[in-house]
């Protein structure tokens, strides 16, 4: 059914016609709860041809940070077709509806577009009278010409109204929140007394419901955030579950292991060399070894960590770590570029710990490259606020498969035979204690890590 049906009576009682429309309204409020559509569905209903109340309707939102009326949206009679009533045969039980594609008209229309870049700024004691209604008496306003052409302030009114115009505030919990703004351009006639009553009466349900569908989007957005929360205090109690247990796990193992690697290096220095019993011993003896460094790895990294704060140069850091593994690169064929910014690049942290990170990121970026390739690392300052360093290091080793990101910085996350899982949850650990950030992310060629760390002032 088309909105024209429901008005039918319009000519003969306009009052039972407004009164329709203002229950239609009331309606489609306690079932529209977007904002957007609220906002599409209040102007259409104002300006559509078959109410024939206005030619063009403006609505405009209150930021209360930046004590503006910011220009929302505006529909024009041309594109105020397409208002449908849903729901039910009577006006009473009957709500408006309107569709995406009509939606998406009315806002790509350069009016709209135009409104959409208008900003009042409120200030409450100039003289001019729209201000003066609209935010101070919270009453209808409507054009006075002999007062506002010489208004400084409805500069930004004229050229969207050009003539005569009424305004309504948008009243909720007694402060305006907005405020609809009608006028015929078309016809060039002036506002009717009863138009304007209207108007008010329209405006004052516009101005609950908005408020409502504003309340409404905020306790969803604390909805997400509490979920968010929850999701992320589930996850460390898990964590730190697993930390537990690993560490005694740890301790308990540590005793034995150092037995068996001392009888098992004993009897190595006994064996003739050569001998497949000396083999044996020998693979005891380094494995043992490796049980060792991966126990000391899981105590480190379930210890709280301590910090010695100093300053120091990440230049050197960085530079440090690739001396120290040279032989490294050389033998599995990585060409190493590095560049830093000219500048200091001091940063307030414990250097020991700091050049762990870049170590761990380094074995990373080879081991992903067995064959050889390209590691390149970077330090420069933030282009915005220039107080904080960014760290890359990048690798040409064909990345990480995108749904293990998630997951590489928790302990104990490996593909390799022999890996802890440990490193990525130390570096992301370390570089935390810093109050930095870092993140993976993959360039097509292979993996990308970014640390960003506060520098020293
Ligand atoms: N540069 C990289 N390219 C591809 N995959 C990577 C890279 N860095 C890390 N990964 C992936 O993330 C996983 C976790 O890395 P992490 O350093 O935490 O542990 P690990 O290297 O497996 O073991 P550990 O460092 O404890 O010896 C790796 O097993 C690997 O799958
Ligand atoms: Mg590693």
């Amino acid at each position: 059914m088309h909105i024209h049906d429901s008005l039918q009576h319009s000519e003969t009682d306009p009052r039972l016609s407004e009164l329709t429309l203002l229950y239609q309204f009331s309606n489609t409020m306690l079932s529209t709860i977007r904002l957007n559509k609220l906002m599409h569905l209040i102007l259409t209903a104002i300006t559509t041809p078959s109410s024939n109340l206005f030619e063009r309707a403006i609505l405009f939102l209150r930021n209360e940070k930046s004590n503006v009326l910011q220009g929302m949206l505006a529909v024009t009679r041309q594109l105020s077709e397409g208002l449908q009533i849903v729901g039910g045969h009577d006006a009473l039980g009957s709500r408006w509806e309107i569709s995406d594609e009509v939606i998406s008209r009315q806002r790509s229309a350069e009016f709209c577009l135009q409104v959409r870049l208008t900003r009042i700024e409120i200030d409450t004691d100039t003289d001019c009278p729209l201000i003066h209604h609209i935010i101070s008496e919270r009453s209808l306003y409507h054009y006075d010409d002999n007062v506002c052409h010489k208004c400084p302030t409805c500069h930004f009114i004229r050229p969207l109204c050009g003539g005569s115009f009424a305004a309504a505030p948008l009243v909720a919990r007694e402060t305006t929140i907005g405020m609809i703004v009608v006028d015929n351009p078309d016809s060039a006639r002036d506002i009717s007394s009863d138009n304007l009553h209207f108007l008010q009466l329209f405006a004052n349900q516009a101005g609950m419901a908005i408020e409502n569908s504003m309340l409404y989007n905020r306790i969803e957005d604390a909805h997400l955030n509490l979920k968010d929360a929850r999701e992320r205090l589930l996850h460390g109690e898990r964590l730190a579950a697993i930390g537990e247990m690993a560490a005694n796990l740890a301790h308990e193992l540590k005793n034995p292991l150092i037995t068996i690697g001392g009888f098992a290096g004993r009897l190595l220095k006994a064996l003739p060399v050569e001998t497949r019993e000396y083999r044996y011993a020998d693979t005891i003896v380094s494995e043992v070894s490796r049980l060792e460094k991966m126990l000391a790895e899981i105590l480190a990294f379930s210890r709280k960590p301590t910090i010695c704060f100093h300053r120091c140069n990440l230049e050197e850091i960085v530079q440090d770590c690739l001396a120290n593994n040279a032989a490294i690169f050389e033998d599995h064929n990585i060409r190493v570029s590095f560049s830093s910014d000219a500048g200091p690049l001091a940063v307030f942290g414990d250097a020991h710990q700091l050049k762990q990170v870049f170590l761990n990121l380094i074995l990373n970026a080879c081991d992903a490259m067995p064959e050889g390739g390209d590691l390149s690392l970077t330090l420069q300052k933030a282009s915005l606020d220039k107080k904080t360093v960014i760290a890359t290091v990048e690798d040409t080793g064909g990345g990480i498969p995108q749904d293990m990101l998630p997951q590489i910085f928790n302990p104990f996350f490996t593909t390799k035979h022999h890996g802890t899982g440990l490193g990525l949850a130390i570096v992301n650990r370390i570089i935390l204690n810093h109050f930095g950030l870092i993140e993976a992310d993959n360039t097509g060629q292979g993996a990308v890590f970014t640390i960003t760390l506060p520098l020293a002032q």
